[in-house]
């Protein structure tokens, strides 16, 4: 059985930030946001707005975008970090304003960026083992971004939701469950306690935890590969036609690519390296174009990743139909998974 994503919609909120004001507020070169982290603008919620309105209208224009019908849903599961309450889950906002049916199982899902990622898992699973019973599965990612005032997570905000209907009929993008690689290890990156409105980050060290997930998540997806193809060499260099990563800032997912470039090759691949034209290269054809939304919405934590997915399946699903792409999510704390 095929299963994957037949239908998606992302939400932001209608207010923005443009990246050069917020540089001349702080008294900041506007570069080091912009080239910097390669932020342009970042979306920012109003007061009457937080992670179930955004949730609900990612999941109203997929509905309504793609004609679905609400009793086909047996599943819906949101995944956030910055919910509205310890104990209702947004997913039960979003069953009585989609008006889902009452046999449908609704929860929420938490691992920092990762909880959407957790949700797609469990509903692929879901549907492959026949206990959907012909259902599908709604996944919403919704979070608004919020760090303190002044603090260098300020520039890497952002709010909005990404809705993907999964189910056994993938128009839009299959999901190989076979080959999947994950990585977890407790580490302090990047908390919000439940006192605090805000998020607190230990900005370097989150991105250097960051990467090493996405190698150890890497090799453990290789293996799964390996499994089936013995003689599979170079895998990131020639299976996928696009790699999408987790994007707090868009400059993370280049650090990404450049990491697992030099971890599949076994090398390390300095500025001055005259190989680091290629890197940027690759970089260009196969990351950088889908990270137009991410670059004027900033960092929306779970959706992210979902967000350059969007980007990528609007602009090539013909050209690259019937090919692979890589994707990565990675969830502070941390967990991760190469898909
Ligand atoms: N012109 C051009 N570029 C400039 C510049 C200028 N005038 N000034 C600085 N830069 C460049 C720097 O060289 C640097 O680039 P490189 O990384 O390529 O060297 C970049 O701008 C950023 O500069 P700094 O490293 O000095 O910036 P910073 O210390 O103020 O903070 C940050 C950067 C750590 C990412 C901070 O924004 C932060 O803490 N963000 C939140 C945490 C985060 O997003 N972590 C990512 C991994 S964890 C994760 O992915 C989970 C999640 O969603 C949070």
């Amino acid at each position: 059985m095929k299963v994957g994503i037949e239908a998606i919609a992302f939400d932001i909120p209608k207010f923005y930030i443009d990246m050069a004001d917020l540089a001349h507020c702080r008294s900041i070169d506007p570069a080091k946001f912009i080239k910097g982290l390669g932020q342009v603008e970042m979306s920012v919620a109003s007061p009457c707005e937080d992670a179930v309105t955004l949730a609900a209208g990612a999941a109203i224009k997929m509905m309504h975008g793609f004609n679905i019908d609400k009793e086909s849903i047996g599943l819906c599961v949101v995944g956030t970090e910055t919910p509205i309450d310890q104990s209702k889950p947004i997913a039960s906002h979003i069953h009585e304003i989609l008006g889902l049916p009452k046999n449908c199982r609704v929860f929420e899902t938490k691992h920092a960026c990762y909880g959407a990622t957790a949700a797609l898992a469990m509903a692929t699973d879901w549907i492959l083992s026949g206990r959907a019973q012909g259902k599908k599965a709604l996944i919403i990612a919704s979070d608004i971004a919020r760090y303190g005032l002044n603090t260098a997570g300020e520039p890497t905000q952002g709010a909005g939701a990404v809705a993907m209907l999964i189910s056994s009929n993938p128009r839009l993008l299959e999901l190989e469950s076979n080959y999947v690689g994950c990585y977890s290890e407790q580490v302090m990156d990047f908390w919000r306690p439940t006192y605090s409105k805000e998020a607190f980050a230990d900005g370097h060290f989150s991105i250097q935890c960051y990467l090493n997930a996405l190698a150890g998540s890497f090799d453990t997806y290789k293996e799964s590969f390996k499994k089936h193809h013995s003689d599979a060499p170079e895998i990131l260099n020639n299976r996928f036609a696009a790699c999408l990563y987790h994007v707090p800032f868009v400059k993370m997912a280049n650090k990404a690519h450049h990491k697992l470039i030099e971890h599949e090759l076994n090398t390390k691949i300095e500025k001055e390296d005259p190989r680091m034209e290629d890197v940027q290269r690759d970089f260009n054809e196969r990351v950088g174009y889908n990270l137009k939304l991410n670059s004027k919405v900033g960092n929306i934590y779970t959706g992210s990743l979902y967000l350059s997915l969007f980007n990528f399946l609007e602009q090539n699903s013909e050209r690259h139909s019937g090919r692979a792409i890589s994707l990565f999510s990675y969830g502070s704390g941390c967990t991760s998974e190469f898909f």
